[in-house]
């Protein structure tokens, strides 16, 4: 990886130079939090009245207790209700799941393993129900000891199983609605219900598309394509889209590549000779000495219309590509298209695309194409509270034919390589990226990074050995996301109550302490929703913690719900009235086997695996969810 070592202070003048913009800010008026830092290990003290949760708080639910156990557990006063798991039939006609039998045909027609992301998009389209939609979810990655019976290690599968694993890789769409007794059901007989797999038709479009480097035996025109894996999270668009991040797709991969004309992407990609997956084995797609240029297909963010069953998903190229993360889109008040992105590893950069064209809200067909042309910006950060978005533009700057470049469609392929030369912040692991609706910050989910050293900390990475990760906090100038600058602040440093270098408000409770913030959703009232993934290292399950990000209780976190041990929680996510609350329980029981599992959360049934679940939180006798 080409890390530059950061001339950073150490942490404690980062802070004191936090400290004093922070009152130069409040000076001038400027400062739309209240809260400052009060020090190098403390927590963040709110101001005025500042001692305890204001009376107006807006998340009164009753904090859940840290614990680590078999179970999903919710605050007190909510219900939560298993929405589909694993194996689960799609569509009417699907095969019911039978774990030791489990064949290609079967996975095709049921839900995939591994659920994160979680979108809702009302029925009818247009409409802002909160009680009918359709659900699209994404399947990031297969653990196959945890899935067949015999607990096969990756690469012993047999071909079946092998063709089990890819089928459950991709998303599943499907519609729900809410019943009268406030259960949610599947609708198995809609005809939106799709799953996409890795072998799904695709397009590449944007600038990338047609570029001789993705010209394959399966693309001659470097512009279909098939599939996508690593799903990790996303967003939904204005217009009804989806956004799929492809996050980890090296792992997809082995095989000697010094002979495929990328060796210098492949490298900076952290693509692999040796197979981790059995994927390569049944198909030589999957394997670089015989399809060189297939990686440069995957690490782009997909657009979805689930609207539309038959619609073929675009790989949109004017974001770049990297392991995305996700990628969540806001309307910019000259109707622009602004994307947010992270690139979810360890020194890699956060990422901002602005279209061209201007959102029409009664033009839908017209937004299908917004995010084709625009430009695509990497973060630069200062110490001061400053930051900048940089332009990966052909022919701007270093990004020309001296350094390897003949046109937009290699700074979009190598984008990794444009942002290092154009001087960008290495990141410690920047995942999700979202808007609050209601003040227009940007919120950035910094999940941890244990090889950052002393030298290269620096304000937003303010930590060396960063196991717990940070909550940044983006403002545009007067709301303009089109800006060339931003200034930042840290809304908290996660980790253990107490700990050294973490930051919270001074009032947060033994359990409102988070580690590895991941995901993120705001609710219509602008609160902040954080799931993590990582908690565990910290004796604690993962889960979902609240806050509000303004006022009194800015950086008060409390726990709302606890995952079964193992799982992460990611893909949280709201209806429109914020009455229900999506989220996804992702690999639980990780660490042990289908043999013999930690949990069999969520059926306990002695035939029966854990199961990756989706679940939807409701209050009890209805209500926003957090009061
Ligand atoms: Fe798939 Fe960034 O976690
Ligand atoms: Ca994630
Ligand atoms: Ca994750």
């Amino acid at each position: 990886m080409s890390q530059k070592p950061l001339t950073s202070p150490d942490f404690q003048s980062i802070l004191a130079v936090r400290l004093s913009r922070r009152s130069t800010l409040k000076g001038l008026g400027l400062s739309g939090a209240a809260a400052v830092l009060s020090g190098c290990a403390g927590t963040i003290a709110a101001s005025g009245r500042g001692q305890g949760m204001s009376a107006s708080s807006t998340l009164t639910f009753k904090e859940l207790p840290h614990a680590l156990d078999a179970h999903f557990t919710v605050a007190e006063g909510y219900n939560a209700q298993v929405l589909v798991s694993w194996g689960d039939p799609l569509f009417a006609d699907a095969p019911r799941f039978d774990p030791a039998n489990q064949t290609e045909q079967h996975q095709l027609r049921q839900f995939g393993y591994n659920n994160d992301f979680i979108g809702f998009v009302p029925l009818p389209m247009g409409s802002d129900s909160s009680e009918h939609g359709l659900l699209v979810v994404n399947h990031e990655y297969c653990r196959s000891g945890m899935m067949f019976p015999g607990s096969p290690d990756e690469l012993q599968l047999s071909e079946e199983q092998i063709k089990v694993n890819i089928a459950a890789h991709g998303l599943s769409v499907v519609e729900i609605k809410k019943q009268d007794n406030g259960q949610w059901r599947l609708v198995l007989d809609s005809a939106y219900n799709r799953r996409i797999t890795p072998n799904t038709p695709m397009q590449m479009t944007g600038p990338a598309a047609g570029s001789q480097r993705l010209h394959s035996q399966y693309s001659t025109d470097g512009v279909k394509t098939r599939g996508t894996y690593g799903n990790c999270a996303g967003g939904v668009t204005p217009w009804g889209t989806i956004l799929t991040g492809e996050e980890n797709v090296d792992n997809f991969f082995g095989g000697d590549f010094s002979q495929s004309g990328e060796v210098e992407n492949y490298q900076r990609f952290g693509m692999q000779e040796v197979f981790h997956s059995s994927w390569g084995l049944l198909d030589k797609r999957w394997d670089m000495r015989e399809n060189p240029s297939e990686p440069l297909h995957v690490g782009w963010v997909v657009e979805i219309d689930p609207y539309d069953p038959h619609s073929v998903p675009k790989k949109r190229t004017t974001l770049g590509r990297y392991k995305h993360e996700g990628a969540n889109v806001f309307i910019n008040r000259d109707g622009r298209v602004v994307a947010y992105s992270g690139d979810d590893q360890q020194f890699e950069y956060l990422y901002r695309f602005i279209s061209k064209g201007r959102y029409q809200p009664d033009n839908r067909k017209a937004n299908l194409s917004l995010l084709d042309e625009g430009t695509l910006y990497c973060a630069r950060f200062a110490d001061n509270g400053s930051m900048q978005w940089l332009p990966l533009v052909f022919g701007q700057g270093p990004l020309n034919a001296e350094n390897g470049f003949q046109s937009q469609a290699d700074v979009l392929l190598d984008c990794r390589k444009a942002a290092d030369l154009l001087g960008a912040t290495p990141m410690d692991r920047p995942e999700d990226v979202e808007v609050n609706p209601v003040t227009g910050q940007v919120y950035v989910m910094l999940t941890n990074n244990s090889r950052r050293t002393e030298a290269q900390i620096d304000g937003p990475n303010p930590r060396a050995k960063n196991l717990a990760g940070q909550v940044l906090e983006l403002t545009p100038p007067q709301g303009d996301h089109s800006a060339d600058s931003f200034s930042w602040d840290l809304l908290l440093v996660a980790g253990r109550k107490g700990d050294a270098g973490t930051h919270y408000h001074a009032n947060i409770s033994d359990n409102g302490w988070l580690a590895c913030p991941d995901n993120c959703a705001f609710d219509n009232l602008g609160n902040l929703w954080i799931a993590t993934d990582g908690a565990e290292a910290f004796g604690v399950a993962d889960g979902v913690w609240a806050t509000e990000v303004t006022g009194d209780n800015r950086a008060l976190t409390k726990r709302f719900l606890r995952t079964p041990m193992g799982a992460e929680l990611c893909g949280p996510f709201f209806t429109p009235d914020a009455q229900n609350f999506f989220c996804s329980v992702q690999h639980p029981g990780d660490g042990s086997s289908y043999d013999n599992p930690k949990t069999r959360w969520p059926d306990f049934r002695d035939d029966m695996p854990p199961r990756p679940s989706v679940m939807v939180i409701t209050k009890q006798g209805g209500g926003r969810i957090g009061s």
